[in-house]
């Protein structure tokens, strides 16, 4: 299985991802995940990257380009992955295209995940995420059980520096001029199933599912 999922920023495709590792076996990869990794290091590419990421603006294709290479290299995604966040623009999406056609082999689906505008802004001010296993909450949908701490490991929970109204509406905007046009791109392909990402997060998880098995 070598799935993109697309969805606007906050549509729930970290959250959805972290459930299908679970249930295929396959990674995710998530370039977001990836660059904040080299941001919090301090890597010479995470302070390339943090001054975009801040801005709500896209880090330049060949930075997320090389990433994705390296990425696409590790023997952990012989059995398949989920792309989460990555392809961004159609420049990224052409690269992929040729990435997989030099291996002899292509993409299973693109689910993209639909959220009115009006839903997102909660979904990211509210979001917090645990530093020590990535797993994802919400102040106002789904709380963890101790205020600031992980129910699964016990990690301390932080809110992301770009999960900032401001910064959050100019993430939309981008999303809008860039991202959008990838749900023609791959439905021109032939390959792209669009379920509804509102409503109980099992509930969307079985829409996704049947999508990425190509029910
Ligand atoms: P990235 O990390 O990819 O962020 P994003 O696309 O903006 O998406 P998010 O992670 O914010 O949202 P999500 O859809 O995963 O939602 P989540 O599951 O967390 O990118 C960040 C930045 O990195 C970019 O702005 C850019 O600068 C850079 N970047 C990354 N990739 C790049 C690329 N390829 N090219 C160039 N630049 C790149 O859910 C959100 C919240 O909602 C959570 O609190 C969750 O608990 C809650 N939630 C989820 N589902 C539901 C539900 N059904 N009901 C209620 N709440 C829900």
């Amino acid at each position: 299985m070598r799935l993109v999922l697309l969805g606007a920023p906050g549509a729930g495709k970290g959250t959805q991802a972290k459930k299908l590792i679970e249930k295929y076996g396959i990674p995710q990869i998530s370039t977001g995940d990836i660059l904040r990794q080299n941001v919090a290091e301090g890597t010479p590419l995470g302070k390339e990257a943090k001054g975009y990421m801040n801005a709500g603006k896209l880090v330049p294709d060949e930075v997320v380009l090389g990433l994705v290479k390296d990425r696409l290299k590790k023997d952990d995604c012989k059995k398949g992955y989920i792309l989460d966040g990555f392809p961004r623009n159609t420049a990224q999406a052409e690269a992929l295209d040729k990435i997989l056609d030099s291996l002899g082999i292509s993409l299973t689906g693109a689910i993209s995940v639909d959220v009115p505008l009006g839903d997102l802004m909660k979904r990211l001010t509210g979001r917090r995420t645990c530093k020590g296993c990535g797993q994802m909450y919400n102040i106002y949908f789904s709380t963890a059980k101790k205020e600031g701490v992980c129910d699964k490991c016990g990690g301390a929970l932080y809110q992301r520096d770009d999960d900032k109204e401001e910064t959050i509406k100019k993430r939309l905007d981008e999303y809008e001029a860039k991202t959008a046009p990838l749900i023609g791109y791959y439905k021109n392909k032939g390959i792209l199933k669009s379920i509804a990402g509102t409503g109980g997060i099992d509930d969307i998880f079985a829409e996704v599912c049947a999508a990425a098995e190509g029910k």
